[in-house]
C-alpha cells in the first residue's frame, strides 16, 4: 500500500497533520494557493504544491492510489462547492485515490433547536455556507459510489487551539449574546482534530461518517467568557439576542441562528479514540498553564 498522503488545503490544520504524518514516515504533499502558505511547508517535511483548484490545471497532482485528506474550504459565495467538483475531475484525469477523508462541517445539520444530534440525524442545511458543505458531501458520496474509492466524512465543529483563540475580538469589546439566550455550539481542539484525521485515514471503515467535537457543548457566549477568564482579560459585554443584528458580524449572526448539541460517541467508539481535550477547560488550562 502506498504511503503517499496528499493534503488538499494544507493550512493551519493541514500543517499540524502533515508534520505528524511526515514524522511517521509518510510522503506528504500539501496543496495550497499562495506562495506564503507554500513556503511554510518544507520545514515541516511537507512537499508544497501550489495550485488553485478553482482556476489552475491539476496536472501536477498525482493522486492514483494515495490517501487524500481534503481540507480545502468551498469559496465564500454560492450554494455549491466548485473546489470539490474540480478535485473530483482531477482524480478522473490524474488517478483515483485509495481513500479520501473529507473535513466538512457540522453546519450541514442546520438548526436543531438545541437537540442532541448524532450521525443518524437527517441533515437540513439552510445557510449558504452549510449548503456548500452539503454539496461537497453529496458530490463525494456520488464519486465514491461510482469509483469504489473509500470515503470518510468528518463533520467538524468549531476548531480552537491556543494560538487561535478569539482574544483580539474579546479585547476589542465586541458584544456577545446574553448567556441565557445564546444557542448551543460545539468545539474540538485542533490537536484532537489531527488525531481524528489520522485515525480516519488509517482505520475508519470505508463509508464512515463522524461528528467531530469534544462532546461537551456549551454556548458561544460561554466560550467567549471562559476564554476571557482563562486569559485574565475583561469579559465581553452581553446584549439581548434581539439587539444582535447590526452589533455582531453577519457570520456570527448566521451561527446564532443555529443551536445543536453534538454527540461524539460514534467517533470515540468506532475509532477507539481518547480525546486529549474532552472539555474546553482542559484545552484552555493547557494554553494558560503558566498563569
Ligand atoms: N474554523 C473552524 O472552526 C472550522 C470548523 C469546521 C471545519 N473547518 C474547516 O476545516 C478545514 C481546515 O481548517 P483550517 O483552519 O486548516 O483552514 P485554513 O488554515 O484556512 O486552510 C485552508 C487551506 O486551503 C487552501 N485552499 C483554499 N482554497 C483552495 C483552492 N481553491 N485550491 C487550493 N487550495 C485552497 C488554502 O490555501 P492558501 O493558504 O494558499 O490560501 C489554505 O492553505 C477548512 O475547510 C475549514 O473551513 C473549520
Amino acid at each position: 500500500m502506498s504511503n503517499s498522503v496528499i493534503i488538499i488545503g494544507c493550512g493551519y490544520i493541514g500543517r499540524l497533520l502533515g508534520a505528524r504524518l511526515a514524522a511517521q514516515g509518510a510522503a506528504v504533499t500539501g496543496v495550497v494557493r499562495s506562495a506564503e502558505s507554500a513556503a511554510r511547508l518544507p520545514s515541516l517535511g511537507i512537499r508544497a504544491l501550489r495550485l488553485d483548484l478553482l482556476s489552475d490545471p491539476a496536472d501536477a497532482l498525482d493522486t492514483a492510489g494515495t490517501a487524500v485528506l481534503h481540507l480545502a474550504p468551498p469559496p465564500a459565495e454560492g450554494r455549491e462547492d466548485p473546489v470539490t467538483a474540480r478535485l473530483i475531475e482531477a482524480f478522473a484525469n490524474r488517478g483515483q485515490p485509495r481513500r479520501l477523508v473529507y473535513v466538512g462541517t457540522t453546519g450541514v445539520y442546520g438548526d436543531c433547536g438545541g437537540d442532541w444530534v448524532d450521525e443518524s440525524r437527517v441533515p437540513a442545511p439552510t445557510a449558504d455556507r452549510a449548503l456548500r458543505r452539503w454539496d461537497a458531501e453529496e458530490r463525494l458520496r456520488a464519486w465514491s459510489a461510482a469509483t469504489g474509492a473509500e470515503l470518510v466524512i468528518l463533520r467538524v465543529a468549531g476548531i480552537y487551539a491556543c494560538d487561535r483563540l478569539p482574544l483580539a475580538r474579546i479585547q476589542s469589546g465586541q458584544p456577545v449574546v446574553s448567556a441565557d439566550e445564546a444557542p448551543w455550539s460545539n468545539r474540538i481542539h485542533a490537536d484532537d482534530l489531527v488525531d481524528v484525521c489520522i485515525a480516519a485515514m488509517e482505520r475508519a471503515p470505508a463509508g464512515a461518517l463522524y461528528n467531530v467535537c469534544d462532546g461537551n457543548p456549551s454556548t458561544m457566549t460561554d466560550y467567549f467568557l471562559r476564554v476571557a477568564t482563562a486569559a485574565g482579560v475583561a469579559p465581553p459585554p452581553q446584549i439581548p439576542l434581539a439587539q444582535a443584528p447590526g452589533k455582531v458580524s453577519a457570520g456570527m449572526l448566521s451561527y446564532l441562528r443555529e443551536s445543536r448539541r453534538l454527540s461524539n460517541r460514534k467517533l470515540l467508539r468506532e475509532l477507539g479514540l481518547t480525546l486529549r481535550y474532552p472539555t474546553l477547560d482542559a484545552g484552555l488550562a493547557d494554553c494558560f498553564a503558566d498563569r
